[in-house]
């Protein structure tokens, strides 16, 4: 699907592609070797795919700081993710070694710096501040997005505001900056603007819910470990459901019992969300962002770009990868 998509973006995909990859030279033998891997088992580039999509949809054309800032929003997800590894000592990420595991957590967070400071480059170029704003005001919310989920962690009782702040925090607020710039960049209308910012809103919080439901998921979660989240005491949409369709009494031990999780616990909680199906509400409360996500582009007019779009949206309830 994303691959489809990105075809159809053509020759502003491919400028993408060859100005992401030149962002990332350097004479650093280290750096380079670092680069090249993290080049070579990149993502699947969501993030920058709806950044063009966006552009298209609302101007029929992608150009020149609008691929500026799909590579800064790339730029960014792959430092955050570098910090994210850091933070959760995982040992891999796609299915291959992090680059703490590979060379040390201090190589990462640099890394990281480093991937974040040419995003800034590319930004702090472009004359239209509101970019840079709102770029900006993503990077704080990434941070505080971990913060907060690091002190819900510590108390163990994460109630489903809390989440639906969290991950607003440390993930759509990037999807959010990602459509918006594309949106400043094209000179769309302030209710081109309010369209687009729904939309972001709502994609980004579904992906991130499928995200966490793959987490609870061994049969689909490719290249990561499940259960995960559950030992980093992160209650995210898959227990919340549970608490929702569990009766009281289970609910209650499970939140005790959070306090200090274990192997056998993750396999009580799977069992437990397995007994009440809790997926197929989480599974609910998904396709709902969605749908909201679809409705927001209504006001915008039909193009092949805006059916991508509410094809991209479907694809976040789905996704497995
Ligand atoms: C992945 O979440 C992590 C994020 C979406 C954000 C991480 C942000 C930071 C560590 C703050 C640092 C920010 C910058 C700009 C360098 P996850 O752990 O739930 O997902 P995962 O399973 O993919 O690891
Ligand atoms: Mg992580």
């Amino acid at each position: 699907m994303f691959r489809e998509v990105q075809r159809f973006l053509g020759e502003s995909w491919a400028d993408f592609q060859r100005q992401f990859a030149g962002s990332l030279r350097s004479d650093i033998p280290l750096l380079e070797k670092a680069n090249r891997f993290l080049l070579d088992h990149g993502g699947k580039k969501v993030r920058p795919t709806f950044t063009l999509l966006v552009a298209k949809a609302l101007s029929g054309r992608c150009d020149g700081q609008v691929i500026d800032c799909a590579v800064a929003t790339e730029l960014i997800h792959t430092a955050s993710l570098l910090h994210d590894d850091v933070v959760d000592k995982a040992q891999t990420r796609r299915g291959v070694p992090t680059m703490a595991s590979l060379y040390s957590p201090t190589t990462a967070v640099l890394l990281g710096d480093y991937w974040l400071s040419k995003a800034m480059a590319l930004l702090v170029d472009i004359p239209d501040k509101r970019v840079l704003h709102i770029f900006c005001k993503c990077l704080g919310d990434l941070a505080e997005g971990e913060m907060i989920q690091q002190e819900r962690a510590i108390k163990g009782d994460t109630t489903e505001e809390n989440y639906l702040n969290i991950i607003y925090h440390k993930t759509t607020s990037l999807f959010e900056a990602a459509m918006l710039a594309a949106a400043y960049g094209v000179d769309a209308s302030v209710e081109e603007i309010s369209c687009v910012q729904r939309y972001a809103y709502h994609v980004g919080q579904a992906f991130q819910m499928r995200d966490d439901m793959l987490d609870y998921s061994p049969d689909l979660s490719l290249g990561k470990p499940t259960g995960q989240d559950i030992l980093e005491r992160k209650i995210t949409l898959p227990l919340l459901s549970l608490f929702a369709c569990a009766p009281k009494s289970v609910s209650r031990e499970i939140r005790r019992r959070m306090k200090n999780p274990d192997a056998e616990f993750v396999f009580d909680v799977f069992t437990q969300i397995a007994r009440y199906h809790a997926m197929d509400y989480a599974q609910g409360r998904l396709e709902a962002e969605v749908n909201q996500a679809i409705e927001a582009l209504a006001p915008l007019p039909g193009s092949q770009a805006k059916t991508h779009l509410e094809n991209m949206a479907g694809q976040m309830a789905v996704r497995t990868a």
